[in-house]
């Protein structure tokens, strides 16, 4: 039976261990580093942090993994498909060099530039009296170039607020030495659109939105994500195609061309106003919360097309699609995205209807036994329906189950897709 090791800890970590066992057309031994309780009950957990690389290696030859699954940024720009790679371990993901298209927003931008793809104007700066004078052309949105796990991008409303946001990123080192990118303010509907590499090929996932703000109708501070929906209206399977060609496949071309072929998930976040489609970011990894709507719609084996991307290729292959709707949303701590209470007792876990998925994401067992808060986005609820409304209904009903002191759910989570249909 095939061992994977899926490194990670979060709700899209128990997604992709979720749907690697559903989708396989073989039995799968599926493990996880280091996990949660979540996942623990769904595969085989393994005390080693995402950020310990010699571990990672060594658990992965210990197995040993037939296939090591990458889920978050920080191993992929720490060098731990590299790692896998030198001893010789199948590893889906991207190699460090290709992961700074995420863990450098400069070097995105070169490379979107040279590839031709679509994105807003821009210019990197390392002082902040370049950036008031950027300030002047480009009205206004500040990238902090590097990883900042989802808080540095600001989008400053006067040149008051963008010079105090200057001197925090490049005087006062809130993240570290750095530049940042100034880049022009764009309009439109955000999308996510993922697709899986395999160096010489993008292959589309099924497209989904997700809900950045903390509050409901797009209010307050940006968080790694509230929630997310699948598929999105008025982006069919030709526009996928179309969409992909545009922001994917120039930029797999390009890293080639530099000899640093990219292979594993290339995450696009797009702006879309009316046919302009814009390059916003890209990951180099699963999103999170969209893959908790996508995977569970996905048909195809999940094990199969992994394997293929990080081996002989993606030729001639398609994907399958569930044509169900998915809605999945994200319950929060107390005090999340400023900080995470931890500690507090989840109640209702055991009673979620058997055709939800809860995943995941901060959660910990306490010394009693119950499953407690342990982060920011705690669990993830999502369920399928034959509308957006029905899986809308589903997932809300599913989450008013699940309780928390101080529990953070947006209620307006797919409205649009329901608003749409
Ligand atoms: P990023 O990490 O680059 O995707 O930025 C985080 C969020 O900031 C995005 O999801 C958008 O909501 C917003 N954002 C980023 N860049 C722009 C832009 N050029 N214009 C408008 N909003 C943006
Ligand atoms: N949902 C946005 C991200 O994964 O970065």
């Amino acid at each position: 039976m095939p061992k994977v090791l899926v490194v990670g800890a979060g709700g899209r970590e128990h997604a992709i261990v979720r749907a690697l066992l559903r989708t396989s057309a073989e039995a799968l031994d599926v493990h996880a580093a280091p996990g949660n309780p979540g996942i623990a009950r769904d595969a085989t957990v393994h005390a080693v942090a995402v950020d310990d690389v010699p571990g990672l290696v060594a658990l992965a030859r210990e197995l040993p993994a037939d296939l090591v699954v990458v889920g978050p940024e920080v191993p992929l720009v720490a060098g731990l498909v590299d790692a896998l790679d030198q001893a010789g371990i199948r590893a889906f993901g991207p190699t460090a060099a290709a992961a700074r298209l995420e863990g450098s927003k400069a070097f995105a931008k070169e490379i979107m530039i040279a590839a031709g793809v679509p994105t807003a104007g821009y210019e990197t700066v390392t002082t902040v009296d370049a950036g008031m004078a950027a300030i002047a052309r480009y009205p206004v949105v500040l990238k902090y170039d590097g990883l900042a796990a989802g808080k540095g991008v600001v989008i400053a409303e006067d040149e008051a607020s963008a010079r105090a946001t200057l001197v925090d990123m490049l005087e006062d080192h809130q993240f570290g030495d750095a530049a940042v990118v100034v880049e022009e303010f764009l309009h439109g509907e955000e999308l996510s659109l993922l697709a899986v590499c395999d160096g010489e090929r993008a292959l589309p996932l099924a497209p989904a939105q997700d809900y950045k703000r903390i509050f409901e109708g797009d209010q307050g501070p940006n968080t790694g994500g509230m929630g997310s929906y699948s598929p999105v209206a008025g982006v069919d399977a030709e526009r996928v195609a179309a969409i992909s060609a545009q922001v994917h496949q120039p930029v797999v071309d390009e890293l080639a061309r530099r000899g640093v072929p990219f292979r594993g998930v290339l995450y696009a976040g797009l702006m879309v106003d009316g046919d302009d489609v814009r390059v916003l970011e890209y990951n180099t990894r699963f999103g999170d919360p969209e893959t908790q709507a996508v995977l569970p719609r996905l048909r195809s084996d999940l094990y199969a097309l992994m394997v293929a991307a990080a081996g002989d290729g993606l030729a001639g292959a398609t994907l399958e699609w569930d044509p169900q709707w998915a809605v999945t949303l994200v319950l929060a701590s107390a005090g999340y995205p400023a900080s995470a209470r931890k500690g507090d007792v989840i109640a209702g876990l055991d009673a979620v209807p058997a055709a939800t998925e809860v995943t995941h994401a901060g959660t910990a067992v306490d010394a009693d036994g119950r499953t407690v808060t342990a982060g920011g986005r705690v669990l993830n609820v999502t369920a399928l329906g034959e509308s957006p409304a029905a899986a809308r209904q589903a997932a809300y009903a599913a989450a008013q189950g699940i309780t928390f002191d101080g529990r953070q759910l947006r209620r307006d989570i797919a409205l649009r897709a329901v608003e749409r249909s």
